[in-house]
């Protein structure tokens, strides 16, 4: 079957690995891959090379409501329906953000930056793309959670701005999945946790997690994929875990 595919946060980590793997499945037709600076991006100029015409660049920033119109814009211009939309862009450290050991080091605008792209980005990106997810094949809007966002499970403490936000984004999704179900009723809309990823994001912090316990992106990648094979209409809704189990919130 002819399907399009897009990949918001693509430059690298699991977002880069997602798009190689989607660009291994016959049925692709076209990866769209998204991000600030896309060829920038050493991964994507290899995947460019590599796939000239089935892979497509697209230059957005979720903080951007701007951007995310004119990226829909350039979409539309090659395909009329999306059957997989992946949001991958987050952040959990960077300029000015770290997580917080502890109260002091709370700082309201790097929390503002973590709901920007955390929450509010994958709801924008639900805002501007919905339409195209919109039609009468299965479709699914997958956004990576992360299980330290989980509310009940939470006994460490600390990382106020990445937990907080990514709970919002999960009430997001939910929320999303119940206004998406009614308009958009062959779309799934999942949270999803990839488990601990090598990646720029995790560098600082993984060395915690058993080696066993942590994925490639490209192993990720692939568990993410046959996770996503296998919702049904039922799943709508649901935060679900890279070996498949639902998470509870
Ligand atoms: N790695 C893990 O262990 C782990 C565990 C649980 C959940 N997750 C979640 O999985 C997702 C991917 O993480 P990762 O480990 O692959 O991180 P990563 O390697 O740091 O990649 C993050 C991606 O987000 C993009 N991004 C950041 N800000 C953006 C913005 N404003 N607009 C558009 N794109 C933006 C980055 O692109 P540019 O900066 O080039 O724009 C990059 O492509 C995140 O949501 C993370 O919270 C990761």
């Amino acid at each position: 079957m002819d399907q399009h595919a897009i990949v918001v946060g693509a430059s690298r980590g699991i977002g880069g690995a997602l798009v190689r793997a989607l660009l291994d499945r016959v049925e692709i037709t076209q990866v769209f891959g998204a991000s600030r600076d896309p060829m920038a991006s050493p991964e994507l100029l290899a995947v460019h090379r590599g796939n000239p015409s089935r892979f497509q660049p697209v230059q957005l920033d979720v903080t951007d409501e701007k951007s995310i119109r004119r990226a829909v814009e350039e979409v539309r211009e090659r395909t009329d329906r999306i059957h997989l939309l992946l949001v991958t862009a987050g952040i959990l450290h960077g300029e000015g953000i770290a997580p917080e050991k502890r109260l002091e080091a709370v700082d309201p605008a790097a929390l503002q930056r973590s709901f920007a792209v955390n929450s509010i980005g994958p709801l924008l990106i639900g805002k501007h793309f919905w339409r195209l997810l919109r039609h009468h094949d299965r479709a699914v809007f997958g956004s990576l959670s992360a299980r330290v966002r989980s509310i009940g499970d939470n006994r460490a403490g600390g990382w106020y701005g990445y937990r907080a936000s990514k709970a919002a984004q999960n009430m997001v999704m939910k929320t999303l999945s119940i206004e998406l179900g009614r308009r958009a009723p062959n779309l799934i809309c999942v949270s999803l946790h990839p488990g601990t990823v090598e990646t720029h994001l995790s560098a600082p912090f993984g060395q915690g997690t058993p080696a066993d316990k942590r994925f490639s992106p490209d192993l990720a990648a692939r568990q993410l994929l046959t996770v996503i094979d296998r919702l049904g209409p039922e799943d709508s809704g649901a935060f679900i875990g890279w070996d498949g189990q639902p998470i509870p919130w």
